[in-house]
């Protein structure tokens, strides 16, 4: 199976001023596509030739996870932002104020994970194993879908991420990144991950009656679709 760059789900000059033209076109066209190109070299003859992206970085090592991981990082980094004005779901931003005690202290704690992350790499916004809230970050093409955590939210601090805008100020680049957030997304995510849990709690549902018959079939769905 072939595996296609993803389109920018925006125009190249979209995130303007705070993510230049220039840098979507090398940090997409040249850095993203390069990985996608490199894993199809990769995967000819090979057991992962007919795996999705999910399974081959979930099932590889050495090159073919680090172009398989680097393919489905900046799938979600891509989805992670906008030029649009979006809005966090009332159940996540609950969430979030509940776990680190205020959205600015939410904010703080990424910030600095990812402002102090040694390297190239990316942070994260994950929903753990066990259902905690969690801002964790990842070396060079590491991802949380390997921990069997859910990501929400991701921010790339590759140099090649910033480097044309912001030079050597990474701090910077994080401050307009956030301006940029697709909160829907984010929310989408999590809302899922909340749908899934509900669905699974009434898993023991099944006397045969048409409303448990009706649940069957929304978890059903919810298994083939998440
Ligand atoms: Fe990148």
């Amino acid at each position: 199976m072939k595996h296609e760059l993803m389109e920018l789900p925006f125009e190249y000059d979209a995130l303007v001023p705070f993510m230049s033209k220039e840098t979507l076109i090398y940090h997409h066209d040249k850095h993203h596509q390069a990985y996608v190109n490199k894993l199809n070299e990769l995967i000819i003859a090979s057991e992962f030739e007919n795996l999705s992206l999910i399974d081959i970085v979930k099932k590889s090592d050495g090159a073919i996870f680090n172009n398989s991981a680097q393919v489905y990082n900046h799938d979600f980094f891509w989805n992670c932002i906008s030029p649009k004005e979006t809005k966090i779901s009332d159940s996540l931003e609950n969430l979030i104020i509940k776990t680190f005690g205020s959205f600015e202290k939410f904010k703080t704690e990424f910030i600095t994970k990812a402002s102090t992350h040694f390297g190239a790499g990316w942070v994260w916004l994950v929903v753990n194993e066990d259902g905690k809230l969690k801002i964790v970050s990842t070396v060079n093409a590491q991802t949380p879908i390997t921990d069997n955590a859910t990501p929400l939210l991701t921010c790339d601090v590759w140099e090649h991420a910033y480097y044309i805008d912001y030079r050597n100020v990474r701090p910077e680049y994080l401050e307009n990144w956030w301006k940029l957030i697709n909160w829907d997304f984010v929310s989408t995510n999590f809302d899922s991950i909340q749908r899934f849990e509900q669905t699974n709690y009434i898993n023991d549902c099944n006397d045969n009656s048409d409303i448990c018959n009706y649940v069957e079939s929304i978890i059903e769905d919810e298994r083939t679709t998440s």
